[in-house]
């Protein structure tokens, strides 16, 4: 199997356009918010914020296959105290771009900021937007399941009469649940709020996904050779899960730094998960020229593995 890393340095806007149409099986990605961290890699006025997006989210639906899952974490902030609502246009204008907005996943930071404000509290979430370009994708959903834990100990082993047949809802919703169906199962579907701590440790970026978060989606929608696509890679978090989990990657960032940081942490990937290194080269590709872009700027890493 050969598994294959690349990162691109430059705006995804424009490297996005080297990528091959229907390639990527799972795009998975946090992009600067709205105004913050102006200070480390730039902010986007909330205004300008939908408009900043769309040309790189219909790249991104022309890169994804039909089957593919686009994951999008974000969070509207704050701004004189009331929350922005550029989210929720931007999902709107993604709907009319061809996305489907197909679920919402909530990330609870187990470790937020701690602190205290007049009018709100700590804010514990973020949102993780799924979008797909087709109704049917692909999804393994066996394997994210979670243990059943103390439940299939307690509440299994003595089981009513109701439990042992399709019991309707008390609550006259028209559900019904028939409990015995989960005896001798140790394994449960999880829901769609992941508690992850967000990352501290982290030097290199001050953003960093835990490490946890792409693996979860990665499991969840690819197989092993699949592509995995990061347009706002950071320190390339999930470039660095992927390669662990033998998917191909691509990861794109604007700040050469981090480009060059993700290439050390990728290396160092590669020296303690895979057996045969085959090839490893830095070099400047043609296509960024083809799209008119100055050749000095431009980087691309490859590295194919044979594993
Ligand atoms: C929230 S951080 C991503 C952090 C990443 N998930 C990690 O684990 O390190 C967003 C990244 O997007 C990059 N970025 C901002 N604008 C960009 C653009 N137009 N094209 C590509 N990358 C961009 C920033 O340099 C920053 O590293």
């Amino acid at each position: 199997m050969q598994i294959t890393t690349n990162i691109y340095y430059g705006d995804s806007k424009d490297q996005l356009k080297l990528l091959s149409d229907n390639s990527i099986d799972l795009i998975v990605t946090s992009p600067p918010y709205a105004d913050q961290r102006k200070n480390t890699y730039g902010g986007i006025h909330p205004d300008k914020y939908v408009n900043w997006f769309l040309p790189i989210s219909e790249q991104l639906l022309r890169v994804l296959k039909p089957t593919g899952t686009f994951i999008l974490n974000i969070k509207e902030k704050v701004v004189n105290g009331e929350r922005s609502i550029y989210v929720m246009e931007l999902i709107i204008e993604m709907r009319k771009q061809g996305w489907l907005w197909t679920e919402e996943f909530i990330w609870h930071k187990k470790n937020c900021y701690p602190g205290k404000w007049p009018n709100r509290f700590r804010d514990a979430w973020e949102r993780l937007l799924q979008f797909n370009k087709e109704k049917k994708f692909k999804m393994y959903q066996e394997e994210v399941m979670v243990p059943m834990g103390n439940w299939a100990n307690s509440r299994l082993k003595n089981l009513s009469a109701t439990d042992k047949t399709r019991a309707a809802s008390k609550a006259g919703s028209g559900f019904g649940k028939n409990i015995s169906n989960w005896t001798n199962r140790n394994k449960a579907y999880p829901t769609n709020v992941l508690h992850l701590a967000t990352e501290c440790n982290n030097k290199n970026h001050s953003a960093a996904f835990p490490e946890g978060l792409p693996e979860w989606f990665i499991k969840l929608f690819t197989k092993e050779s699949d592509t995995v696509l990061d347009p706002f890679m950071g320190s390339g978090t999930t470039l660095v899960v992927a390669n662990r989990m033998k998917r191909n990657s691509i990861g794109i960032d604007v700040v050469s730094e981090y480009c060059e940081a993700a290439r050390k942490q990728l290396n160092l990937a590669e020296l303690s998960f895979f057996e045969k290194k085959v090839e490893y080269e830095k070099s400047e590709p043609e296509g960024p020229i083809a799209i008119g872009l100055p050749r000095g700027l431009q980087i691309n890493f490859q590295r194919q593995i044979e594993i």
